[in-house]
């Protein structure tokens, strides 16, 4: 049997204990093809043979040794049909497509036209439904955490407002909890707008009871009157928020303008998504991945490993790609008490 492996889409810790976990559990009689770049590898006949001392200690590596990319090849045809016609040329009986919800969506319209495909949820914004958790996200969260954490002594020596974005375009998961763990003052996430005269007063009266103030805001929070303040459109993206790193700009300059403090803005950014994942993720990621090589021993195709509690399972690839999973809204007013 010959299989082939990708990672897809953004990268994240955890990655390549996914692929050493595959590698590792498969028995002698399967060969595993790594295919380079995700989808993009399979387009372009891009690929290696994977052995067992190619993923020899990898899972601490943050990153991924196959590469990645966006390429979604259902975009075009003329890319679909090169995907289809490579997966033949290579004789690949089966594909392990680790990814969000993006390479997933590509692995589920595969898997309708009768491919035998597998996937494995991956993205630090944990937003993928019907699991609980994905690799890379409590990662994320401990250098969210830790950022926030040094951020609270520059801001209280110098009593200023300190802005910290962190990733997170659709869903506030990393915010919320990176900011909870170190005890930002106020947490903005998309799941739950506000208007600017919201934050203004929380910060008004933070600052006249406790000097400073820490706020955490996800990448694609927008206050409620975004669209009318904004004049260039240039600074949204297609999603309708502004660029990476351009919120937590924004939300200085007006702050300062409106209440007079200092202020200061951080962008988090790529250093959430880079580097050695957690013990939890290096874990997660190993038991996602030999899940996955089980499903295809299984000949058990068309699903997605998952996470529900501690036990691995595996749920049909269309729910997983079917909705986001959000921060839920007691979720939210768990956190408010702690904003001010
Ligand atoms: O993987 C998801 C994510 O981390 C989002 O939070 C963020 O918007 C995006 O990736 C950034 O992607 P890129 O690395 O392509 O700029």
């Amino acid at each position: 049997m010959k299989i082939g492996i990708l990672t897809g889409g953004g990268d994240c810790p955890g990655l390549n204990a996914v692929i050493r976990g595959i590698v590792k559990s498969s028995p002698e009689d399967v060969e595993i093809l790594g295919i380079m770049h995700g989808w993009k590898g399979l387009v372009d006949l891009e690929y290696t043979v994977l052995t067992d001392d190619d993923v020899e200690g990898i899972h601490i590596i943050g990153g991924t040794i196959l590469g990645t990319s966006r390429t979604n090849p259902f975009r075009s045809k003329e890319l679909s049909e090169k995907l289809e016609e490579n997966i033949k040329k290579l004789g690949i009986d089966a594909i392990i497509a680790i990814g969000g919800d993006d390479t997933l969506s590509v692995a589920a319209k595969l898997s309708s036209m009768g491919y035998n495909v597998i996937g494995v949820p991956k993205t630090i914004d944990n937003d993928v439904s019907n699991t609980d958790f994905t690799f890379g996200y409590h990662t994320a969260v401990n250098v969210g955490a830790d950022a926030i954490d040094r951020l609270h002594s520059t801001a209280k020596s110098h009593g200023r407002v300190i802005i910290v974005e962190l990733m997170g375009r659709d869903a506030g998961w990393i915010t919320i909890e990176a900011g909870l763990a170190a005890g930002a003052h106020l947490i903005l996430i998309p799941e739950y707008p506000m208007t600017l005269n919201e934050i203004v007063e929380y910060v008004k009266r933070r600052m006249e009871n406790k000097g400073y103030m820490i706020i955490a805001v996800a990448e694609g929070f927008k206050p409620t009157e975004l669209e009318n303040i904004v004049g260039d459109k240039s600074e949204i993206d297609a999603f309708g928020h502004i660029r990476l790193g351009g919120i937590a700009h924004y939300m200085s300059e007006i702050i300062k303008e409106r209440t007079g403090y200092d202020t200061r803005s951080v962008v988090l950014g790529h250093l959430l998504r880079g580097g050695t994942p957690t013990a939890f993720d290096r874990v997660l990621g190993t038991r996602y991945g030999v899940h996955a090589m089980k499903l295809v021993i299984d000949r058990d195709f068309g699903r997605m490993v998952a996470l529900r509690g501690n036990e691995i399972v595996s749920i049909p690839l269309e729910y997983a790609i079917a909705t986001k999973k959000f921060v839920p809204f007691d979720y939210y007013k768990l956190a408010q008490i702690f904003f001010g």
